[in-house]
C-alpha cells in the first residue's frame, strides 16, 4: 500500500494505477476504522480493479462545539487494517494540504440537506459536500462507496455529483453499503468508542426501538403516535435526549405522514452519555 500525504504524491499513485489500466475506486474515512470501513473495502473490489482510501479528519464538517478534538484518531491500526485488505493507495492529507490558506470554496447542497442533521448540525453537510467534491476531484475515482448508515450523507453527495456534473464518480456510481450491525442491533460507528459499559448496554434500544416502530408501521399504525412511541422507548432506555425520529421519503427525505408506494426510511439521531448515535432502516409498504 502506497500512502499520500501530499497531493503530488497522490496524483502520481493514481497516475501509476491508470497507467496500468486499472479501474479505481475510492472508500473516504475519517479514520478509526472498524469492520463497518472494511465492509466497504471488501466492496470496493468488487467494483474495482483497485482501491484508494483517504482518511481526512475533516474540521469543515464539525461545528464549534462539537467532537472534532476528541474524534477518535487511530492511524497507525488503520494503516496496518488497510494493508490486509490489500488496499493499493491510502490518502492521508494534512489539513494544510487539503485547505491551503487562503481556502475560500464552499459546497452547499440545498433541500436533502436542510432537515434531519443538516438542521441538527448547522453547516455539517456543507463541510461533507465540499471535502468530497475536493476528493472525487483529487483521487478521480471510477466508483465511490459510502455507508448508507450516513443515509442523508450518501443522498447530499449523490445530489453534488449529479449537480455538478462531477466526471468521475457520476452519482450513479456512488455506491450505497448497507449498515453493518453488532450482534445487537447497534449499527457500526467510530463514535460507539465513546460510550461507557453502561451506555453502549443501553444503546442498543435504538434500532430495537426503530425495528418495533416500523413493525407498528407495518401494522397500520399512524405515523405521529409511532414515531412518538419510538421517542418513548429511546428516552426510557436511557437515551438522555433526542434530534429527531423521523419518517422520510429515502430519495427526498422529505418527510412522510404515511406509506405510500416510494421507498420510505425511518431515522434517528439521540444522544447518550455526550455521544451522538444516528440510525435509519428501510420502512417497506405494507402489502
Ligand atoms: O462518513 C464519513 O466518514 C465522512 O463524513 C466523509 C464522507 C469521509 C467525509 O469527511
Amino acid at each position: 500500500m502506497q500512502t499520500a500525504t501530499t497531493l503530488e504524491v497522490l496524483r502520481s499513485g493514481v497516475d501509476a494505477l491508470r497507467a496500468e489500466g486499472k479501474r479505481l475506486a475510492l472508500v473516504p474515512t475519517m479514520g478509526a476504522l472498524h469492520e463497518g470501513h472494511l465492509t466497504l473495502v471488501r466492496e470496493a473490489r468488487a467494483h474495482a480493479d483497485a482501491v484508494a482510501v483517504s482518511i481526512f479528519v475533516n474540521p469543515k464538517q464539525f461545528g464549534p462545539n462539537e467532537d472534532l478534538d476528541a474524534y477518535p484518531r487511530t492511524f497507525a491500526e488503520d494503516c496496518r487494517l488497510l494493508e490486509a485488505e490489500g488496499v493499493a493507495l491510502l490518502w492521508a492529507p494534512t489539513v494544510e494540504a487539503m485547505y491551503p490558506g487562503g481556502f475560500a470554496t464552499n459546497v452547499s447542497v440545498a433541500g436533502v440537506s436542510d432537515g434531519l442533521c443538516g438542521a441538527a448540525r448547522p453547516g455539517h453537510f456543507d463541510g461533507v459536500a465540499t471535502v468530497v467534491c475536493k476528493l472525487f476531484n483529487q483521487v478521480r475515482p471510477d466508483v465511490a462507496l459510502f455507508g448508507e448508515k450516513d443515509w442523508q450523507q450518501l443522498a447530499v453527495i449523490r445530489r453534488m455529483a449529479r449537480d455538478l456534473d462531477l466526471v468521475a464518480p457520476y452519482a450513479d456510481a456512488i455506491v450505497g453499503v448497507p449498515t453493518v450491525r453488532e450482534a445487537d442491533g447497534l449499527a457500526l460507528s467510530s463514535r460507539n468508542r465513546y460510550l461507557s459499559p453502561e451506555a453502549r448496554a443501553q444503546a442498543a434500544a435504538l434500532p430495537q426501538a426503530m425495528r418495533d416502530g416500523i413493525a407498528a408501521l407495518m401494522a397500520g399504525s399512524a405515523v405521529a403516535p409511532t414515531l412518538a412511541a419510538i421517542e418513548a422507548h429511546i428516552l426510557q432506555a436511557g437515551f438522555d435526549s433526542i434530534d429527531y425520529v423521523a419518517l422520510a421519503d429515502a430519495a427526498s427525505l422529505r418527510p412522510l405522514d404515511g406509506l405510500g408506494d416510494a421507498p420510505a426510511r425511518l431515522l434517528v439521531a439521540a444522544r447518550i452519555g455526550g455521544t451522538r448515535l444516528i440510525d435509519n432502516i428501510a420502512v417497506a409498504a405494507p402489502s
